[in-house]
């Protein structure tokens, strides 16, 4: 993808005769997350056009409306006017769980699972989360920084704007602000937008093995008071599993996360149940997988707006045959949204399409609830849906072009990338 820089490129823009637009725009009691059937709703424009100016969106609607603007219309000289005759647009989708911060891909294990190993038993022989910590741990910031940046515009390329990014596989002090430094300084080169999360309690290192309560408390009184006094995160995560970090740790690091003012997500259920509510007190924003919940706890957050985030990929990639129950979710009142979980273990793919592919056919969610669970939804998950996640005016100008007709062709081609044009606070980026 090549981001087209010219000097007026981040100050106008303007999208004409595009075939199908959708806006996500708010529906009536959009100050929450959607969830049933408001996840239907797309806000679909014919022959529809954008107006992006200074990074933002400046006006939305028919392509005849933004020609007869009077103020469009004295300035069509100087505005940079995009053709999407036959395309459909879309709102940049906001992938709010990803773990781009490590040096190699994990093919051993990719190969012992081929061969009928379980995540679990790689991970407890030594292989798992465990094993990318050396490479994360000897590498230079800057080749971290590299690593980040061909990931977030493999990403863009994919159509996707806004990236939430986690640190994890350092689990040193040290390691950990490495990692998140490695990503500041890719965000700060990228046009798009990343929300940075610590995830220190990744899994217990094996120098603390047996004696994880002294882990917690690096994590609690080191990493986290560090990475808030320098303002290198926004949320803290926890992969709070069986292998991993139980409840009451759980519980512990939040409530560091909280008096440092850092909130907070949750990978939860992803190998085994555990009860949500005890950690409601904490108003996560997002709780991820959710493989493995209770009826009761479903109940529990059709009342709540954190939202129930799925990673299909983890799922396809770990040849489960089980997904998450997203219907379940869903017709309780559930929100929901979607993201690739882009790790070396689990889901080595950028691709939101493709996890809208894998929403659509093995949860059975609909086109129209994967693109609003992949966009509004996502940035509901990162809490920053006052300025993502839709295409109205005012918000951020993110937008994704797809060369298709129809918006459900975008998980249907599964496996191919039909995003031709993104834009990422108003900068163009266009595949080469
Ligand atoms: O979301 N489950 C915890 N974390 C990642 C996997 C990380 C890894 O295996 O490297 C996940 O699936
Ligand atoms: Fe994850």
């Amino acid at each position: 993808m090549s981001e087209r820089k010219t000097a007026d490129q981040r100050s106008s823009a303007l999208l004409l005769n595009i075939g199908l637009l959708l806006t996500l725009h708010s529906v009536a009691k959009d100050s929450r997350p959607r969830r049933g059937s408001d996840l239907r709703e797309l806000g679909v424009i014919h022959d529809g056009a954008v107006f992006c100016l200074g990074g933002k969106i400046v006006s939305v609607g028919s392509t005849k409306d933004a020609l007869r603007d009077p103020w469009i219309k004295k300035r069509r000289k100087q505005i940079t006017e995009i053709d999407c005759t036959g395309k459909v647009v879309i709102p940049g989708f906001v992938d709010s769980h990803t773990h781009p911060v490590f040096v190699r891909p994990r093919l051993v294990d990719f190969e012992k699972r081929i061969e009928g190993a379980t995540y679990e038993q790689i991970a407890a022989a030594g292989g798992g989360i465990r094993s990318s910590l050396e490479g994360v741990r000897n590498a230079a910031k800057a080749a971290l920084k590299a690593k980040v940046s061909n990931v977030l515009r493999d990403m863009a390329a994919h159509g996707t704007t806004t990236v939430e990014a986690k640190s994890g596989y350092g689990l040193t002090l040290e390691s950990e602000l490495k990692s998140l430094e490695a990503l500041r300084d890719a965000a700060s080169a990228w046009p798009g937008t990343v929300v940075s999360t610590l995830l220190g309690a990744h899994v217990v290192p094996k120098e603390f093995q047996g004696c994880s309560q002294k882990y917690v408390e690096i994590v609690c009184k080191e990493m986290i008071p560090q990475a808030a006094k320098r303002n290198l995160a926004r949320f803290v995560d926890v992969f709070c599993d069986k292998g991993a970090f139980t409840p009451e740790e759980t519980g512990q690091i939040f409530d560091s996360a909280m008096k440092h003012g850092l909130q907070v997500r949750a990978h939860m259920g992803q190998l085994s149940e555990t009860a949500l509510t005890q950690f409601l007190r904490f108003n996560p924003a997002s709780f991820d997988h959710m493989d493995h919940v209770s009826d009761d706890d479903v109940k529990q957050l059709a009342k709540l707006d954190t939202v129930a985030t799925f990673v299909p990929g983890a799922n396809y990639f770990l040849g489960l045959k089980k997904y998450p129950d997203a219907r379940r979710f869903i017709d309780a009142g559930v929100p929901v949204a979607l993201a690739t979980d882009y790790n070396p273990g689990t889901s080595p793919t950028m691709s939101m399409p493709m996890a809208m592919s894998l929403a659509c056919t093995q949860m059975k969610m609909s086109p129209p609830e994967a693109i609003s669970a992949a966009t509004i939804n996502g940035a509901w998950a990162l809490r920053i849906a006052d300025r993502k996640g839709s295409i109205e005016p005012g918000k951020d100008a993110d937008l994704a072009v797809f060369d298709v007709q129809d918006y459900r062709e975008i998980p249907y081609w599964y496996g191919a990338n039909r995003c031709c044009m993104t834009i990422l606070n108003g900068v163009v980026a266009t595949r080469s």
